[in-house]
């Protein structure tokens, strides 16, 4: 506590004149661990005029030196593993590995952004006129991608360092501005990265970051009249913004309740450990974790006591000592998961493990037997705890999947590719895995939800076309 980390705005570091800060607990002491400037409206509307100002200069800049800054940035972001991946165990209890991982994953996400969009954006079109009917060939229309302006980038708090560069990498390679909003848990470690991108010499006013209240400068950035841009990934509140922000194209991804539909002739083993890794990596912290289990009722006993087999064998502790279970994120959160526990307890499910939760901190649950009635078999816990639902037809679990009002990931465990393949063509989600469980990576994957799980899609391809607009000039022969 004391010192409060200053926000990012027009190549500085400032104080906010609010006088105010937010503080970040630390979900494992649930102590205060750092502070932020909680910024003004007013900040904000200055540094969206900066990033305007800057980002007319940087569309000007060649390509070849957008990429140069990139790459400089992704290996002093590497450099920076240690103190921002300190920052992630701190801020939001990320196992230490997996918090090293995400910094190093993010550099290498900034490198292939750099790398894919010279070729990208490197490239245009030329259309003649004569092959549309009534027309000679007097005209020449010559097309190519231009920045969309100023990008708004808003990550969750799972991953703040990993899925804010996969918003500013595309941005910026594309001729954008950026202007970040982190999480406030992440925030300090995303001010961070944004520290080294500032280290690699990037122009003044190009990349800005913002911190401080939903409530005061939530709705006044996403609905400000400077953003040409939005990149939200996130919960519900995404549904909000939509349904508020301007004419802008939108980037949405909204959480999930990835199903895992098991089949009789399935590997059992590759299920069980997917299961665990898929449901419970990061505490179950991750829009694609495993959220439901779909199996087959005459292979369900075997699973199910694989995977409590290995659920005994997770750690639960403190980030720190890259415990497999950490504490979930806030106590609100910890209270929501205790609220699905509670009711899938009321209406009759198994615990193949009893319920222990110390402070934020909820050992691994495997509830067998859910219906569709407790609400765990619809809502995403985000938190450690997997619902086990058995079924008696692949079209049950199908049905199930496709009756979710998301439609993120979900996985297919069997052996036979063909039914493998219909039952992915079914399943009304944006990816489908074939025995393994959902994942977002490898990152120049496309990515992207059907239904409340979102709009558009990510992966660093789709992100940087997404980043753009089309502009044609059409040269026209006497
Ligand atoms: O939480 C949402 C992330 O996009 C999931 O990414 O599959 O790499 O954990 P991940």
């Amino acid at each position: 506590e004391g010192e409060v980390y200053r926000y990012y705005a027009d190549g500085e570091w400032r104080a906010s004149a609010s006088g105010k800060s937010v503080a970040i607990v630390n979900p494992t002491t649930r102590q205060t661990q750092y502070r932020v400037q909680a910024c003004t409206q007013e900040e904000v509307n200055k540094v969206m005029e900066v990033a305007k100002v800057a980002q007319k200069a940087w569309a000007r800049t060649p390509l070849w030196k957008r990429a140069e800054l990139l790459h400089k940035a992704a290996a002093i972001l590497k450099e920076h593993k240690a103190p921002i991946a300190e920052c992630l165990v701190k801020e939001i209890a990320k196992p230490a590995k997996d918090a090293v991982s995400e910094v190093v994953r993010s550099g290498d996400l900034v490198s292939y952004t750099a790398e894919e969009g010279v070729r990208i954006l490197g490239e245009g079109k030329l259309l003649v006129s004569d092959s549309f009917p009534g027309n000679e060939r007097n005209k020449y229309c010559l097309s190519s991608k231009v920045p969309l302006g100023v990008v708004l980038a808003i990550p969750p708090f799972n991953y703040p360092v990993n899925l804010a560069v996969s918003k500013i990498g595309p941005a910026l390679i594309a001729g954008n501005a950026l202007v970040l909003k982190p999480p406030t848990q992440g925030a300090v470690a995303a001010l961070h990265m944004v520290h080294c991108f500032h280290l690699a010499g990037f122009p003044k006013g190009l990349i800005n970051c913002v911190t401080g209240k939903g409530s005061e400068i939530g709705d006044f950035l996403t609905m400000h009249p400077g953003v040409n841009c939005i990149s939200f990934t996130g919960g519900d509140t995404g549904i909000a913004i939509s349904k508020k922000a301007g004419m802008v194209p939108l980037q949405m991804e909204l959480g999930g309740k990835d199903a895992c539909i098991v089949l009789e002739d399935a590997d059992l083993d590759l299920v069980a450990a997917n299961i665990v890794k898929g449901g419970f990596s990061y505490s179950g912290q991750r829009c694609t974790a495993v959220k439901v289990v779909l199996i087959m009722e005459s292979v369900a006993d075997i699973v199910v006591e694989k995977v409590k087999a290995k659920l005994a064998k997770l750690t639960v502790g403190p980030p720190e000592a890259d415990s497999d279970i950490t504490p979930v994120v806030t106590e609100s959160s910890a209270n929501f998961i205790e609220g699905l526990v509670i009711d899938a307890k009321e209406k009759g499910a198994t615990f193949c493990q009893e319920y222990r939760r110390e402070g934020n901190l909820i050992w691994p649950l495997l509830l067998d037997h859910v219906r569709p009635d407790m609400r765990i078999a619809w809502e995403e816990p985000f938190g450690p705890v997997l619902p086990v639902i058995r079924i008696n037809s692949v079209e049950e679990g199908i049905h199930h999947c496709n009756a979710s009002n998301f439609g993120l990931q979900g996985c297919v465990f069997t052996k036979d590719i063909n039914k493998a393949i219909m039952i992915s063509d079914a399943m009304e989600t944006g990816t489908v895995q074939i025995n393994s469980a959902p994942a977002r990576g490898p990152d120049h994957f496309p990515f992207q939800g059907l239904k409340d799980s979102g709009i558009g899609s990510q992966g660093i391809t789709n992100s940087i076309n997404m980043m753009t607009k089309v502009k044609s000039t059409v040269i026209n022969l006497p």
